[in-house]
C-alpha cells in the first residue's frame, strides 16, 4: 500500500483567479479608452461632429456610443443600477439610425459624450471593484466586461476606417511596421484532410458566433502561404482582370460598371503612370510587397478566380490557422496559445500599415501559414451563419440578426484590430461591396485526390 498523496494542488488552482480577471478586465478597458481618446482628440471638435463619408457615423456618434453600451450592459445589466440617460438611448442605437442620417440626429457635443463616457468609465470601474465575477454567465470570468472592451475596441477600428475616407491633411501617424520579412519556402501549404475542432467553448471572451467548439471534417487543400501581395494584384489588373466579365460574379460585374471602379479604394493613376495610395491623408506609392488593402469580397473573389484558384471557406481559414497535426489539438492562435506580441502579429494600431508579406515568422501556424492574424482582413468564400448550437448571448443583434447570405465572413484581423478583439476563432462579416475596411485576402485550392 502506498500512503495516500498529500501533496496534490489545492482545488483552487484551476478556478479563474477574480483579482486577475479584474486586472485584465480594467487594462483591457483602459487600452480601449486611450485608443478612443486618441482617435476623437488628434482632429479639431468641428471634424468629430462632421459626416466624412455616409458609410460612416460622425466620430462624436462613435464616442457616445460607446458610453451608452457601457452604461447599458455593464452600470444597468451587471450592476442593476437605474439608467443614467435614458433619453439618449435611442439616438446611440444602431438598428434605429443608419449611418448616413446620424449626423441630423441632436447629438451629444464632444464635450458632452466625452464627459458621458468618462463617467460611465468611472462607476463602471467601481462596479468592477465590487462584483463577484461568477454565479451569472454575464459576469463569469468578467465576460462583460471583456466583451464591452472589445466592443470599444471595435468601434475603435471603425473610427480608424473613418479616419482613412476623411480627406484633408493626415492627423495621425505611427512608425511603419519592422522590416522583418523571411521569405516562406513555398507559396502554398498542404493541409491535409481530416477533422479539426473549430470555434470554441471554454475561451471566456469569445463572442456567441465563436461558440460552441465542434469538430468538422474538412477535405485536404492548398492554402497561400501569406496573403496576395499588391505585386500579384497588379498583375491582374494589368491582364485587364476589371475588364473581363468571366472572372466577375454577377453582382460583382454590375458594382464595377456602375462605379467605374478599376482598382482598389484609395488607388488613383495620373495618365497612365504608376499607382499611388493614400493612406491616412499621406499619398505614397503603391509598394508591390504590401499585402493588397481596400478590397471587396467581389474583387478578391474575381482575382481568385483568374488566378485559377478560390477564396478558401472560413472553415479551411481556421483549420489552416489553429490546426496542430502534432498535438491534434486546435491552437488559440497560429503560433500556440500565447496572447500575441509584437513579435507575433501586427494588430493594435501599433503601425497604421500592414507589414510587407513574408513578415512576421514567428506568428506562422503549425504547418507554416503566415500572417493569418494581424496586418489585414481576409475575406473568406462562406457567408456568415451559426454554427451548430450557437445561442445568441448576450443579445440578438451583435450576431444573430446577421446571420444568412448577406454577409461574408472575414478572418484574422487587420492592423487596426486590438489583441482583445482577436481570436483564431473570431469571425468578422461584412457586405460582399465593401472597400472601405482593412480587407485583404489569400486564395486556396483543391488538393489533387492522391
Ligand atoms: C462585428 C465589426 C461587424 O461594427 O458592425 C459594433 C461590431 N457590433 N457594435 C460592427 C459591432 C456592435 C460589428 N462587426
Ligand atoms: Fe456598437
Amino acid at each position: 500500500m502506498t500512503a495516500p498523496d498529500t501533496t496534490a494542488a489545492p482545488e483552487s488552482t484551476d478556478a479563474p483567479d477574480e483579482a486577475a480577471l479584474r486586472q485584465r478586465a480594467t487594462a483591457a478597458l483602459s487600452t480601449a479608452r486611450d485608443r478612443t481618446a486618441l482617435l476623437t482628440s488628434c482632429v479639431e471638435d468641428g471634424e468629430l461632429t462632421a459626416q466624412h463619408s455616409p458609410l460612416m457615423s460622425p466620430l462624436v456618434w462613435d464616442l457616445a456610443h460607446i458610453g451608452n453600451q457601457e452604461e447599458q450592459w455593464l452600470w444597468r445589466a451587471v450592476a442593476g443600477r437605474a439608467a443614467l440617460r435614458p433619453e439618449i438611448d435611442s439616438m446611440y442605437d444602431a438598428f434605429e439610425h443608419p449611418r448616413a442620417t446620424r449626423p441630423t440626429l441632436p447629438l451629444l457635443a464632444p464635450a458632452e459624450a466625452r464627459a458621458y463616457a468618462a463617467d460611465v468609465r468611472d462607476r463602471v470601474l467601481g462596479v468592477l471593484d465590487g462584483t463577484r465575477l461568477e454565479g451569472r454567465p454575464l459576469v463569469e470570468s468578467a465576460f462583460a466586461f471583456g466583451m464591452i472592451a472589445q466592443h470599444e475596441q471595435q468601434h475603435d477600428e471603425t473610427m480608424l476606417i473613418t479616419h482613412q475616407l476623411r480627406t484633408g491633411p493626415a492627423a495621425l501617424s505611427a512608425p511603419p511596421p519592422p522590416v522583418a520579412v523571411d521569405p516562406p519556402v513555398a507559396s502554398e501549404v498542404l493541409v491535409p484532410g481530416g477533422p479539426f475542432t473549430m470555434g470554441t467553448s471554454d475561451e471566456p471572451w469569445a463572442l456567441d458566433n465563436e461558440r460552441p467548439a465542434h469538430t468538422r471534417i474538412v477535405p485536404s487543400f492548398l492554402i497561400d502561404t501569406v496573403p496576395v501581395s499588391n505585386g500579384a494584384y497588379l498583375a491582374f489588373m494589368a491582364d485587364g482582370g476589371y475588364r473581363d466579365e468571366r472572372w466577375w460574379d454577377p453582382a460583382g460585374w454590375a458594382q464595377i460598371r456602375e462605379h467605374g471602379i478599376e482598382a482598389p479604394l484609395f488607388w488613383r493613376r495620373e495618365g497612365g503612370g504608376e499607382w499611388t495610395r493614400r493612406r491616412f491623408g499621406v499619398t505614397g506609392a503603391v509598394d508591390p510587397d504590401e499585402p493588397v488593402l481596400h478590397v471587396s469580397w467581389y474583387e478578391a473573389d474575381a482575382y481568385a478566380r483568374w488566378a485559377g484558384r478560390r477564396l478558401p471557406t472560413e472553415e479551411e481559414w481556421e483549420k489552416a490557422a489553429r490546426h496542430d497535426p502534432a498535438g491534434g489539438r486546435s491552437l488559440r492562435y497560429p503560433w500556440g496559445d500565447a496572447e500575441p506580441g509584437p513579435e507575433h502579429a501586427n494588430l493594435g494600431q501599433r503601425h497604421l500599415a500592414p507589414a510587407p508579406v513574408g513578415s512576421y515568422p514567428a506568428g506562422a501556424s503549425p504547418l507554416g501559414v503566415r500572417q493569418l492574424i494581424g496586418d489585414v482582413w481576409e475575406w473568406t468564400a462562406s457567408d456568415f451563419l451559426p454554427y451548430p448550437g450557437f445561442r445568441a448571448f448576450p443579445y440578438k443583434e451583435y450576431s444573430e440578426v446577421f446571420f444568412g447570405p448577406e454577409h461574408k465572413v472575414l478572418r484574422g484581423g487587420s492592423f487596426a484590430v486590438d489583441p482583445v478583439a482577436c481570436r483564431g476563432t473570431f469571425r468578422n462579416w461584412d457586405l460582399p461591396v465593401r472597400r472601405q475596411i482593412f480587407a485583404g485576402f489569400r486564395t486556396a485550392r483543391d488538393a489533387e485526390p492522391a
